[in-house]
């Protein structure tokens, strides 16, 4: 597994392209089974877990190719209805393969994830909404068997707004004969997203991006060409990370209003952000103030989770003590050892961390412990004397396309090392 190295300490500037977002593409591509015939997927990441997610549709039997961020996949070939344990290891999303597979095949066999590095991580309502729709469920040997010949419309309550369960929802009313309706959905504009695919392709769906989405199944799904949505959380990473250095940065081609919370919290830390249609500019003196009232992770509209830990980094250098609440995920804090290894002040108690602002980080070697855990420690080693080694960073890569090389357009000194 390979290293990065990175030399801290200096002033980041530059403009970059985000790249399109990994927890749109894939349920996205798990969405072009349901499709018969070839659909162009643009925009799509480079990253680990597109990877994964590719080598499950070459599996069941579908047609990929890739050429740079065009993807194309012909599902008319799909045989099969299961995924082996190892394809399901490589990623643990690969459950939002559920309800497309068994909305397309009637059947699908899928090995129970287990538990991971944000904690346990269960799919209760993935399983509860195919149930709804009439699909039968039948654990065999740490496998999940699912079988419906028709899926059948009907309202299904989330009792937590679960992105994935939702997504899972969507795709297998898709096929099903007659109305959805979910209510509680997960608002996320991967949702939207997902929607916006969906629709594309002729579903019949409306109501994504608020808690009630319905969908008239049934209908002809064609083939389509559709471009992924920017990644709102890589754009918070790169924000983070010249929060923390000082200097500027210019997204272009990004949606504000996606991750309109980090926005805000990057202005209270200090940053002047400026807008401009589909481009946002930053700037950062490296200096920030603490953040008030405390930073608190909820679904959508909320402060994300997943930017919780770059923003926790961009906080250590500041005057004064930011309070996180962690309200999703268990585990969330894994990575905060590690930047405590590097001169990091940050108290755990349960969900909560307070982030005591520091004069100085100094690098060291640290282990990233999960994708945005390895993420975080990414931005504070930029923002660190010396040099900082991550190893581990295969978790980085999971949801990073070539962040050493977008970051070096910046101006970091940053290289990844085989070992
Ligand atoms: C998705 C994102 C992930 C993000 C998360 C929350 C993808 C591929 N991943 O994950 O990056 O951090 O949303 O925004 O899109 N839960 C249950 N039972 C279930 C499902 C979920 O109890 O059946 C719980 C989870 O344990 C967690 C919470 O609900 O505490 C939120 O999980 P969920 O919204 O489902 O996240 P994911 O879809 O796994």
């Amino acid at each position: 597994m390979g290293k990065l190295k990175i030399h801290g300490g200096h002033t980041l500037e530059g403009s970059l392209q985000v790249q399109g977002a990994k927890n749109s593409v894939l349920p996205i591509l798990a969405a072009a089974i349901l499709v018969r015939g070839e659909s162009l997927l643009q925009n799509c990441p480079d990253l680990k877990d597109v990877d994964a997610a590719l080598s499950i549709l070459r599996y069941l039997g579908c047609t990929v190719t890739r050429t740079g961020s065009d993807v194309h996949i012909d599902s008319t070939t799909l045989t099969r209805h299961d995924v082996p344990d190892e394809l399901m290891r490589e990623m643990r999303s690969s459950v939002i393969f559920l309800g497309a597979i068994l909305g397309r095949t009637g059947e699908a066999t899928l090995s129970l994830p287990g538990g991971c590095e944000l904690g346990p991580r269960p799919i209760d309502l993935h399983l509860e909404a195919l149930r709804t729709l009439g699909a039968t469920l039948e654990e065999v040997g740490g496998n999940i068997v699912c079988r419906a010949n028709q899926l059948v419309g009907a309202p299904i309550y989330l009792t937590s707004p679960s992105v994935g369960a939702t997504e899972n929802a969507m795709l297998a009313a898709v096929l099903a004969h007659g109305e959805t309706v979910i209510t509680n959905a997960a608002r996320e504009p991967e949702i939207v997203d997902l929607q916006n695919f969906l629709v594309a392709a002729g579903a019949e769906i409306s109501g994504a991006g608020t808690p009630t989405i319905t969908i008239q199944g049934g209908r002809e799904m064609r083939p389509v060409a559709y471009r992924i949505m920017p990644d709102r959380i890589v754009a918070a990473t790169y924000l983070s990370a010249v929060a923390l250095t000082g200097g500027r940065l210019e997204l272009r081609d990004i949606v504000p209003e996606h991750f309109e919370t980090v926005i805000h919290a990057l202005r209270i830390a200090g940053c002047e952000i400026t807008l401009h249609g589909q481009d946002l500019t930053l700037t950062s003196t490296g200096r920030l103030e603490a953040i008030s009232p405390p930073v608190m992770t909820r679904p959508y509209p909320g402060f994300p989770t997943d930017a919780q830990p770059c923003l926790v980094a961009a906080s250590v250098k500041s005057k004064g003590t930011t309070v996180f609440i962690e309200n999703i995920f268990q585990n969330r804090y894994r990575y905060v050892e590690e930047l405590c290894r590097m001169g990091a002040d940050i108290k755990l108690e349960g969900r909560v961390a307070v982030v005591t602002g520091v004069d100085r980080l100094v690098g060291t070697s640290v282990s990233a412990t999960d994708l945005r855990g390895g993420a975080a420690l990414v931005v504070a080693a930029l923002g660190a004397e010396g040099e900082t080694l991550i190893s581990e960073v295969d978790h980085i890569d999971r949801g990073y396309d070539d962040i050493a090389a977008t970051l070096r357009t910046l101006g970091a000194d940053i290289v990844y090392i085989e070992s």
